[in-house]
């Protein structure tokens, strides 16, 4: 991520700021919206640590398609794909260093934010870091590649707002639009922990904490 800002805009995400509702989408999967607000700054200086380590990439999918979103990774295991597979990996296939280690903020959002959702003890040891640029998307898909499925996603959205697609439990199950902005975060596990989830092309525009992009952690116990 880069550290460029925008012209300073009045403060709309203050209102958002003591938001404690929890709009649940279905069972075992809720939007709380609002709740990484009071950490964003700390969430995005610690992003900005992670990747001066391990540099955004865009990965190449087994099918051969070069994601249009730029991924890192911190925790003890980080997701990847090449032309082999998916897979959670513990060191940088571009350094061959340990991902960089998971900041305490970060763990501890994602942590009481599964607590909120009714997933009490959720201790990641994988962090997805996912930026999107205007134009970025990722397409309809099930997040498998965790051991235990017991344990939920938290997905943390930083910067620009998204369209989120919250689909079933089969592709072809219809297909809901939620609107995500900064500081929202949405958990998913239980009976709907392998749900098609997927996110419209991002739209341009400038968010004043990152810029042109959008920032998503997605939080997972991958072992
Ligand atoms: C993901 O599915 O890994 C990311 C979802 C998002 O960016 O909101
Ligand atoms: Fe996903």
């Amino acid at each position: 991520m880069r550290a460029e800002r925008c012209a300073a805009t009045p403060d709309l995400f203050a209102a958002a700021a003591d938001a404690q509702d929890t709009v649940p989408l279905e069972p075992g999967a809720v939007v709380l919206p609002g709740l990484a607000l009071p950490q964003a700054e700390q969430l995005l200086h610690d992003v900005a640590g992670v990747l001066a380590q391990a540099p955004l990439r865009h990965l190449v999918t087994p099918g051969g398609y070069t994601m249009s979103v730029a991924m890192s990774n911190c925790g003890p295991l980080g997701w990847t794909s090449d032309i082999t597979g998916y897979r959670y990996t513990a060191t940088d296939p571009l350094s061959g260093r340990p991902w960089p280690a998971l900041p305490a903020a970060m763990a501890t959002l994602a942590r009481q934010a599964a607590a909120r959702a009714g997933f009490d003890g959720f201790t990641p040891d994988a962090c997805l870091i996912n930026q999107y640029s205007a134009g970025a998307r990722l397409s309809l898909h099930q997040d498998r590649d965790e051991h235990d499925l017991r344990q939920p996603i938290v997905s943390v959205s930083l910067g620009l707002p998204a369209v989120f697609l919250w689909g079933g439990a089969r592709r072809s199950a219809p297909v809901r639009r939620i609107p995500l902005s900064h500081g929202d975060v949405v958990v998913w596990g239980g009976p709907a922990r392998l749900h098609y989830h997927g996110v419209l092309a991002l739209k341009g525009g400038c968010h004043p904490l990152t810029g042109e992009h959008r920032i998503n952690l997605t939080f997972r116990c991958a072992s």
